[in-house]
């Protein structure tokens, strides 16, 4: 039911019950009034009748002139005339032959007239069938009562009256109710307005528009509602404004993280997946929130973790290996988030496929390196033994053992020293000298240098260098790459090959080659050549004195002073060595 219709029955109930006493009041009042009033009125009139009829009761004879003066009387005062004798029977009548009236003795007014006080009633008449007002006063004569006097008046005028009330009443009530209909309307389209504006900010603001507000009108309950309503709205606004920072910061914080972070709800789901997931597991984060772990990222290792975490409460942690994207190795730690109930679990990602390749790098390097010396060290204990046990007489064998065991401990030496010079530039920055350097000048140097190597090997070494090439680089450092590369070219040349260094500029970069046309790389040994301790060729590296570090320590020095290596083979052709670094002025 619409308000419009429970405030309109209400005031209708209203209406009627208080109409409906104010004209059972007013029509009860006005009746007595009317009556009251009418009875005086008789009343006089009767007196006057009695006054006028007396003597005519006193005699036989002028009680036959009664019925005349009742008929006189009643035309003139056009009211019903009446004169009764002490026995009841009718004397005189103005309305009526007195002959077929039936004895009046009986009657309440005429009963109480005869006992000497005024008479009245109100009874419905037979002889003029209508409901009269009665009014009687005793006629006396010398002391005596003779008889009553009269006067009727029928009630129909008093009806109307009241009828005529009744009408007005109703017609107030109509117009009272047309009000009514009226006022509830408006106060039920004035409401109405004020509540569908209410609902419809609530609407708003439920649907997500927090600055949805209502205007305040008035200072009634609903202005009340709607300004407690506004003042939520904005308590609403800054919490969900707080919360949001708060969800910012921490999602930032989240994304920033280095670690890879995974929290699980309490059915599993993913809920939260940051950018080191993203990146780690390779999978964006629309891909996997709501899965399980294990439908995320195919991980055993990680989904037992999650379980074990959320069945024993605990922190768990686990090594992680992936294969896809990339093979990696991480470091997860899992807790399982409560609040009374189980809430899920977060788990914190850590890469350590680095840490553990460095700690196999230095597993190898420690094996390699003790593996190298054993080599040397056994040769020269052997040779050492078999001189002391028998050989000392032969003058021969003995120079030829000493010479083994010169070039054991040259390279022992070697081996000492390369290992030195590596432990000491990974130890940490090495200690650069910056100058101007002359690229030919230090190539003429090293050529020189190993110029009866490359005598010994047969190999041509030339150097073809403008003397105006410089570069910014530590002196000694660029000997020691060239020196290196260019003992390589040497060494691996056939007798009758050729190694070179040349120099040119390349912007503001000077590019160093050295080249030779000896045995070459395979292309599937280039990219490990400059590994601690790779040799294509073990036996023949050996052989030539080399130690397998050299090109490791030239990648190094060439990082160290800012520039790069690069190199190009082909096998039995030659190979190139080019190290690029910055270049003077
Ligand atoms: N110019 C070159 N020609 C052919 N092979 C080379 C050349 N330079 C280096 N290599 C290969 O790279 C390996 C590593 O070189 P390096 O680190 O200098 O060690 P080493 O010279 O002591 O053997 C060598 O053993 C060799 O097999
Ligand atoms: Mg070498």
């Amino acid at each position: 039911m619409s308000m419009w219709w429970k405030l309109f029955l209400g005031y209708l109930l209203v209406l009627v019950v208080a109409l409906s006493a104010l004209s059972a009041y007013l029509a009860h009042e006005l009746t007595g009034h009317q009556v009251a009033s009418l009875e005086s009125a008789l009343y006089s009139q009767a007196l006057l009748s009695r006054d006028i009829a007396a003597i005519d009761f006193g005699s036989p004879q002028g009680r036959t002139h009664l019925n005349t003066t009742a008929r006189r009387l009643g035309r003139e005062t056009k009211l019903r005339v009446t004169f009764i004798a002490r026995d009841g029977s009718v004397l005189g009548d103005s309305e009526h032959d007195i002959r077929t009236m039936e004895n009046h003795a009986s009657r309440p007014e005429v009963r109480q007239a005869l006992g000497g006080v005024r008479g009245r009633s109100i009874h419905f008449s037979q002889t003029l069938r209508t409901t009269m007002l009665y009014v009687a006063v005793p006629v006396v004569l010398r002391g005596e009562t003779v008889g009553v006097a009269r006067i009727a008046m029928p009630l129909y005028a008093i009806a109307a009256a009241t009828r005529r009330m009744r009408w007005m009443v109703l017609s107030a009530a109509l117009i009272a109710l047309a009000a009514a209909m009226m006022v509830s309307a408006k106060i039920a389209h004035n409401v109405g307005r004020r509540v569908a504006a209410l609902s419809n900010a609530a609407n708003r603001l439920a649907s997500g528009d927090l600055e949805a507000r209502v205007r305040v009108r008035g200072s009634d309950e609903l202005a009340t509602l709607a300004s407690v309503f506004n003042d939520m709205a904005v308590r609403l606004r800054e919490t969900m404004r707080a919360l949001r920072e708060e969800k910012h910061t921490t999602d930032t914080i989240l994304e920033r993280l280095g670690d890879a972070i995974v929290v699980t709800d309490a059915a599993g789901g993913i809920i939260v997946w940051n950018a080191a997931a993203q990146r780690v597991f390779g999978s964006g984060r629309e891909q996997v929130l709501g899965l399980t772990v294990l439908n995320a990222t195919q991980n055993h290792s990680l989904d037992d973790a999650f379980r074990q975490a959320q069945a024993g409460g605990e922190t768990v942690t686990a090594e992680v290996q992936l294969l896809f994207p990339q093979p990696r190795i991480l470091q997860a730690a899992v807790t399982a988030l409560t609040a009374g109930e189980p809430l899920g679990a977060v788990a914190v990602l850590r890469e350590v496929t680095e840490l553990r390749r460095l700690e196999a790098v230095r597993r190898e390097f420690v094996a390699n390196a003790s593996h190298e010396l054993q080599t040397p060290i056994a040769a020269i204990k052997a040779l050492a033994e078999t001189l002391l046990a028998d050989s000392r007489d032969n003058p021969a064998v003995v120079e030829r053992f000493l010479r083994d065991l010169e070039s054991q401990a040259d390279r022992l030496a070697a081996l000492v020293k390369d290992l030195l010079d590596l432990a000491q530039i990974e130890a940490g920055p090495v200690q650069l000298e910056l100058s101007e350097v002359s690229v030919a000048e230090v190539a003429e140097e090293v050529a020189a240098q190993l110029a009866p190597l490359a005598e010994q090997r047969g190999v041509a070494v030339t150097c073809d260098i403008p003397q105006q090439v410089r570069v910014v680089a530590d002196r000694a450092a660029l000997r020691k790459i060239m020196a290196n590369l260019l003992d390589n070219a040497i060494k691996y040349t056939e007798p009758g090959g050729e190694a070179g260094v040349t120099a040119q500029r390349r912007g503001d970069r000077i590019a160093i080659s050295v080249c030779d046309t000896g045995i070459g790389i395979l292309s599937s040994d280039l990219p490990r050549i400059f590994e601690r301790f790779y040799r294509v060729d073990k036996s023949r590296s050996r052989e030539l004195g080399g130690t397998g570090l050299g090109l490791s320590i030239v990648k190094h020095l060439v990082e160290a002073l800012g520039g790069d290596i690069a190199v190009a083979s082909e096998p039995r052709k030659g190979s190139r060595f080019t190290v690029t670094l910055p270049a003077c002025g």
